[in-house]
């Protein structure tokens, strides 16, 4: 039976899953897979699932990355890739994430909520500069750095056109590193490097001058924290098989996790399969090991 790749949808992170699905589909074919693309932006897109054995999930953003799609999925007794329900929703969701490790004790920058009676002055008195982002987007989309009230507003302003929920969490300064999660496995963390003002969406799918270090230049026993944070981060909010944690290390060598990505970009930019390539596993490798990992 066809493997239905699931790519595109209705989310602001449409174009980069596209890309991603693009990417899935060639690899599908090399390991002799029938693949049949589905886009859940058309209409028949259900029908289109009617004689599929499984499907990969490559869908970026609410509605295919949340748990939405995998609650579908999983009522149509369909197998699908990576993380189920809980997982998928609470990833999405960057202030439960982080209430949540807060809880627990894994390292994450204090943030406070923003809306439109915020007392933005106050929230830069006791953050300092911050990162505005909407809760439950991707891709830096619709994030901004902010020093100050005025600057603070316009953020919130422009990050609530993606949804009510808007968090201003402590700007860190360091460098920006991430780890690919396979299995039970860490991948080499990466390290990136951009001149823009952060790693933004440009820096991220259309800059050729964004730099990646993978190694990243971390000794060993930094690669073990940040591996080791990574995958706790990763398991307490109930994800699984694959996906990727973001997280930046301060002046003193401390890491901070900022989110966990549950259907990680798959684009030629992109990260994951970066780091599988410095693992040894090439672009097939890592998605029939995403499949074998899904259906175990
Ligand atoms: N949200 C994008 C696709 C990523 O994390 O790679
Ligand atoms: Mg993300």
């Amino acid at each position: 039976k066809p493997v239905a790749v699931l790519q595109g949808g209705t989310s602001a992170e449409r174009e980069v899953s596209l890309n991603s699905g693009a990417t899935v589909i060639a690899a599908l074919q090399g390991l002799g897979c029938e693949v049949r693309p589905v886009d859940p932006a058309d209409a028949d897109w259900i029908a289109k699932l009617q004689d599929v054995g499984s499907v990969f999930n490559a869908l970026h953003g609410p509605g295919g990355e949340d748990g939405v799609m995998q609650g579908a999925l999983t009522a149509l007794g369909l197998p699908y890739t990576g993380s189920g329900v809980l997982g998928s929703a609470i990833a999405m969701d960057k202030q439960r994430s982080k209430q949540l490790w807060q809880g627990i004790g894994i390292p994450t920058g204090g943030f406070e909520l923003l809306a439109a009676d915020t007392d933005w002055q106050g929230v830069i008195d006791r953050l300092g500069k911050v990162f505005v982002k909407p809760a439950c987007e991707g891709s830096s989309i619709g994030m901004a750095p902010a020093s100050n009230a005025a600057e603070l507003q316009a953020a919130w302003q422009a990050a609530a056109a993606y949804g009510d929920a808007v968090l201003a969490e402590k700007f860190i300064d360091g460098p920006e590193y991430t780890v690919s999660i396979l299995g039970d496995a860490a991948l080499p963390s990466i390290r990136m490097e951009t001149d823009n003002t952060f790693y933004d969406y440009e820096a991220k799918y259309l800059s050729d001058d964004t730099r990646y270090h993978c190694p990243s230049g971390l000794s060993d026993a930094d690669e073990a924290e940040v591996a080791a944070i990574a995958l706790a981060a990763f398991r307490s909010l109930g994800c699984a098989v694959w996906g990727r944690v973001d997280l930046m290390r301060d002046a003193d060598g401390r890491f901070y996790v900022l989110e966990v990505n549950t259907i990680p970009g798959m684009t030629s930019h992109s990260l994951v399969p970066m780091a599988a390539r410095v693992a040894g596993l090439d672009i097939q490798a890592l998605v029939k090991r995403i499949l074998e990992l899904s259906w175990a």
